[in-house]
């Protein structure tokens, strides 16, 4: 160790990232599955409330009407986060949102909410990670504040997947739901989030895409979701056992030491098998994909949030966030909450 190191090593405390509320929102337009087969009935397209909830365990979705964007939805999960952590959007220094449905090409939908906060200065910036976007959020927010570049961050997962959904393709329109959820992350001397993992395997890109974009005043290409579902099953269950046992191994915990399991929310068979795989009691999953469907990043901070407000999630319990989504993206954050 140099000198200099020796002077300023004692100086140094240990800095983590805890939350210190979180919050979201659904918009009010709930659709069952029977309700949204009557709707893709009328134009040709047949599917079923048993097709689709012994495939995926979704029972509803909710939509927002065509006026409301990811921005509006973010922007009152967090501040429901913001009261839930007791301080004020005047108190952040960091929002990231996680979202591959923005408002707009730029700027980013976090300055966007930034603004109806009614707030300005602090860093603002969008991630895409699709549905692994809030564990990215999170892991960055969680650098930033260890790091020192940040006190406390919004951390907001919102999405608006109806409007990328082609309603023509019954394998993909009945999977999705919009919604947003947030969490505030403040700095801490002690965890809070304890480990994280973040990866990706761009090899992987054309199994789960929105491949359009706009150019020239114009849509280029496709700009509906495609989905190859089975190849995504069977990479999800795979990389979702991995990083969990990496994360808890970086932690130095077992898989007895989890509380919650909250992976990100697309199939109840890919959840369960995870569960299992880990060796968790089916109670111990946090499960929100039957009301909501699969709301992309939005999906884990409001499965968090549910169970945090109805009193399963409790101050000191040890939570296991899990994400995996296009690009290939997977990753996995151990906390203590
Ligand atoms: N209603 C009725 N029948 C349907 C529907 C529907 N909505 N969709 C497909 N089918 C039919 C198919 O046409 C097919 O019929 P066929 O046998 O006559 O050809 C049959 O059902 C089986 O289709 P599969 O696609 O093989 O069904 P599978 O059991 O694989 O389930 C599903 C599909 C639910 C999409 C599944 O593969 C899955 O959940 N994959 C993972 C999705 C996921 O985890 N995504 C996460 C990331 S999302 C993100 O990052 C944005």
């Amino acid at each position: 160790m140099s000198l200099t190191e020796n002077a300023i090593a004692p100086s140094i405390a240990k800095r983590f990232a805890r939350i210190a509320g979180t919050g979201s929102h659904l918009p009010p337009r709930r659709l069952s599955n029977a309700e949204l087969a009557a709707q893709l009935a009328e134009r040709g397209v047949e599917t079923s409330d048993e097709w689709i909830v012994e495939r995926t365990g979704i029972r509803a979705r909710h939509f927002a009407d065509e006026h409301t964007t990811a921005s509006d939805l973010g922007t009152i999960a967090a501040r429901h986060a913001l009261e839930a952590a007791g301080c004020s959007a005047a108190d952040i220094d960091l929002i990231i949102v996680a979202t591959s449905t923005p408002d707009m090409v730029f700027p980013s939908t976090a300055c966007l909410v930034q603004r109806k906060l009614g707030v300005h200065g602090c860093a603002a910036f969008d991630l895409q990670a699709v549905c692994s976007g809030f564990v990215y959020a999170l892991s960055v927010a969680d650098s930033m504040i260890r790091a020192g570049t940040a006190r406390r961050a919004l951390v907001i997962g919102a999405e608006v997947f109806s409007r990328i959904l082609d309603f023509d393709d019954r394998g993909t329109c009945v999977l999705f739901g919009d919604g947003a959820g947030a969490v505030v992350l403040e700095a801490s001397d002690t965890p809070g989030i304890v480990a994280c993992e973040m990866h990706a395997d761009g090899r992987h890109v054309d199994i789960l895409c929105v491949p359009g974009t706009v150019a020239g005043g114009k849509v280029l290409g496709d700009p509906f979701l495609k989905m190859d579902g089975q190849a995504v099953f069977k990479l999800a269950v795979g990389v979702l056992e991995n990083v969990a046992q990496s994360v808890l191994a970086k932690a130095g915990r077992q898989c007895s030491d989890i509380d919650w399991l909250i992976p990100h929310q697309a199939n109840i068979r890919i959840m369960q098998s995870t569960a299992r795989k880990l060796k968790l009691a089916a109670d111990r999953l946090v499960v929100t994909v039957d009301e909501h469907g699969n709301t992309s990043a939005a999906s884990i901070p409001l499965a968090l949030d549910q169970a945090v407000r109805d009193g399963r999630i409790r101050r000191g319990d040890c939570v296991m966030l899990e994400g995996v989504g296009g690009g290939f993206t997977w990753g996995a954050i151990l906390l203590d909450y």
